[in-house]
């Protein structure tokens, strides 16, 4: 750790990201569920100084900032200059005078709060400038670190190196870290002579070399440094990402026999002895509880399964699902923004849209909440332990009463009273069910037919 000293981070994020050939900004790209740049921003060091640069209309991505990180600072870069011009348009971030000045790219978003440690501790030393390097399997497009007697002298962008520079693998990933006090008068001495007219960062190494001054290279694996510039470097990082994700999941004990074939976010959350089936893609903030079972072929996005829960195959939860304790979702079932309580059965071919269901409810299969109109949103309301017969329409606003018994094949247009009688019948069914099955599996030494 250093500690005692002050740190003021630029992340460059005002590139157009041309070469992705998408109309959103590079940096709102996604990897592992969460974009690049917000990647990037939770990497810094907490207790830096944050000043973000965005381009002249990315209002989107000053968004993703302050949703991020409300406590950085965004500065527009009005014309795309260059890296060096790029971080000048923090010019008010630099003058602030912190002791270490780190910059990084918003689009190299496997990078580790660590490595931004390792860089500070460098400046603590006394290296004026620390570069951090990478030996690149195929260099092309990187800037080259060029060392002359283990002395880092300069580096040199593709478009401007030499047949002789261009064979040279060990590059240039992005991240550095300048002694405060000195950056400014560094960052102003860079010029844009070179091939396509930029205004570098990358010159700053040659031009703290001619000050006399000492300018260093910390190596890291290409893995934490990918760069991102079109889409297949925006899929290779995916896959990075993927693997370590799936690796912290089974560390943390979740089952899964194919890992290479779930899909996991960055905030995915599990509990204890949870299972994954092959070909799962769990979206972001998903959070699974301790014993949920997720069958093979299902897609979650911003919802809760409860403990126990079974979900899939073939299940599609989206946003603002929550399945509470023992609840299951079966086979081409789609939630979507709905509660369901504790052992609620949905066991196949139904869509539940804004609604609430209570606890121990059995859904028949084919049973639709027609939540939509044409013009408004609905909810339905279903109390507990009830029993909705198959093929259902329930057509919102709707309440269905606790204990109440749909007839397969209704169309629900008026709202149906709780029946207190069969409430008290079902709740008795499931208790002496459980205990009825329990006892049959025990003498049988097997699992009861359903
Ligand atoms: C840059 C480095 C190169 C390094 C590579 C690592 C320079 C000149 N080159 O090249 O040495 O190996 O990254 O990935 O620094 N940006 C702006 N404003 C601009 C230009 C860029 O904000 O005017 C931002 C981009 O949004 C991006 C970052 O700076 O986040 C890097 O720019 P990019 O054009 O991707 O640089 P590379 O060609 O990849
Ligand atoms: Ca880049």
């Amino acid at each position: 750790m250093t500690t005692g000293r002050t740190a003021v981070t630029i992340v460059l994020a005002a590139g157009e990201g041309t070469r992705m050939r998408s109309a959103s900004p590079k940096v709102l790209h996604a990897v592992a569920g969460q974009s690049l740049l917000s990647h990037v921003l939770s990497a810094v060091p907490n207790s830096s100084a944050l000043a973000v640069v965005v381009g002249p209309d990315h209002e989107a991505v000053e968004q993703e900032v302050r949703r991020a990180r409300p406590d950085a600072s965004t500065f527009v870069q009005r014309e795309r200059l260059g890296t060096a011009h790029a971080v000048l348009a923090a010019r008010d971030a630099i003058a602030a005078g912190a002791d270490d000045l780190l910059i990084a790219f918003g689009d190299t978003p496997l990078i580790s709060a660590a490595t931004f440690e390792r860089l500070r501790e460098a400046l603590e030393k006394g290296a004026a400038l620390v570069i951090l390097g990478f030996r690149a399997a195929d260099p092309t497009g990187y800037g080259r670190l060029l060392v002359e007697d283990n002395r880092l002298i300069a580096i040199r962008e593709q478009a401007d190196a030499s047949p002789a520079e261009r064979a040279i693998s060990l590059c240039n990933a992005g991240v550095m870290a300048f002694d405060g006090r000195m950056a400014l008068a560094i960052l102003e001495k860079i010029g844009n002579a070179n091939s396509k007219g930029e205004y570098y960062l990358t010159d700053a190494v040659a031009i703290v070399r001619d000050l006399g001054l000492e300018a260093i290279v910390i190596e890291t694996s290409e893995d934490e440094v990918h760069g991102i510039n079109t889409k297949a470097q925006l899929a290779e990082a995916e896959q990075v990402m993927q693997t370590r994700l799936r690796k912290a999941a089974l560390d943390a004990g979740v089952t899964m026999i194919a890992p290479e074939t779930v899909f996991l976010s960055v905030d995915t959350s599990f509990g204890k002895d949870v299972t994954i089936e092959p070909f799962v893609v769990l979206g972001p903030g998903v959070s699974i509880k301790d014993g949920a079972v997720i069958h093979s072929f299902t897609h979650i996005v911003h919802s809760t399964i409860g403990k126990d829960a079974r979900v899939g195959p073939f299940a599609r939860l989206r946003p603002g699902t929550s399945l509470g304790e023992g609840a299951k979702i079966g086979n081409f079932v789609e939630a979507k923004a709905s509660t369901l309580d504790a052992g609620v059965k949905v066991n196949h071919l139904s869509y539940i849209g804004d609604t609430h269901i209570g606890a121990n409810t059995n859904i028949g299969a084919g049973t639709i909440t027609c939540n939509y109109d044409g013009y408004g949103k609905y909810r339905t309301e279903i109390g507990a332990g009830a029993f909705i017969g198959t093929n259902s329409s329930l057509v919102a606003p709707v309440k269905i009463g606790n204990g109440a018994y749909i007839g397969s094949g209704s169309v629900i247009t008026k709202d149906v009273p709780d029946d207190a009688m069969a409430l008290e019948r079902n709740q008795q069914s499931i208790r002496e069910g459980g205990a009825a099955r329990y006892r049959e599996m025990k003498t049988r030494g097997r699992k009861p037919e359903k």
